[in-house]
């Protein structure tokens, strides 16, 4: 018997039809930009990630960099990422001028160790951007409470866990801004946010 080292087919046949038909409706309509299309995603994710508001952008890199730029990142700012995150989480914080500060993941989980979390913050440090890898959401409420007593922001990079739950709650909607791949930038007041 042969294996196929990568397949998408049992996620994709069954969604076929429908996937199809929405291309070719999105082809017809001939607006590729924004429209009535995009603002319905917007709409249905929202509800579906249960928060205020989210915004369509080219791609998940583009949510993260706008995320920090709309929270204000200047140079020199620190701001704490998981040192085995995918590249474009520490490409949003380079290229607004911060400086990425990685923490060691947990190494049952892989991802962002809270315990670790407090050593890593200085002066400088502005924020942390807790990324969900691999279908798992990180440890939210221990990341929430320290984020919380040091005064600084969340941005959740979930391009990798969307529909994920940490204590029944989703993430996405934790950060003040997240950002997912599909390319949303989801705005803060989300059920759990703390802004
Ligand atoms: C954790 C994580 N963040 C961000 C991205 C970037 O997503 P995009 O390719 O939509 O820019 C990816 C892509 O794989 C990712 O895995």
């Amino acid at each position: 018997m042969s294996i196929p080292f990568l397949s998408f087919t049992p996620q994709h046949a069954p969604i076929r039809a429908e996937i199809l038909a929405a291309i070719v409706q999105v082809y017809d309509n001939q607006w590729y930009v924004l429209g009535e299309q995009v603002k319905a995603f917007e709409i249905e994710y929202s509800l579906f990630n249960k928060v205020a508001h989210t915004i369509g952008v080219a791609n998940s890199l583009d949510a993260l960099h706008l995320a920090l730029e709309a929270l204000g990142v200047q140079a020199g700012d620190e701001v704490i990422v998981p040192s085995n995150t995918y590249i474009a989480t520490w490409l949003a914080i380079s290229f607004v001028g911060g400086v990425p500060v990685p923490v060691e993941p947990n190494p049952h989980t892989y991802n962002l160790d809270p315990t670790r979390l407090e050593a890593a913050i200085t002066p400088r440090t502005k924020g942390i951007m807790p990324v969900h890898l691999y279908g798992q959401a990180c440890e939210m409420s221990a990341i929430q409470e320290i984020a919380s007593r040091h005064g600084l922001w969340m941005v959740e990079d979930n391009a990798q866990s969307q529909g994920a739950t940490w204590e029944g709650h989703l993430i996405g909607s934790f950060g003040q801004v997240n950002g997912t791949s599909l390319g949303f930038l989801i705005l803060g007041q989300g059920e759990n946010s703390t802004t």
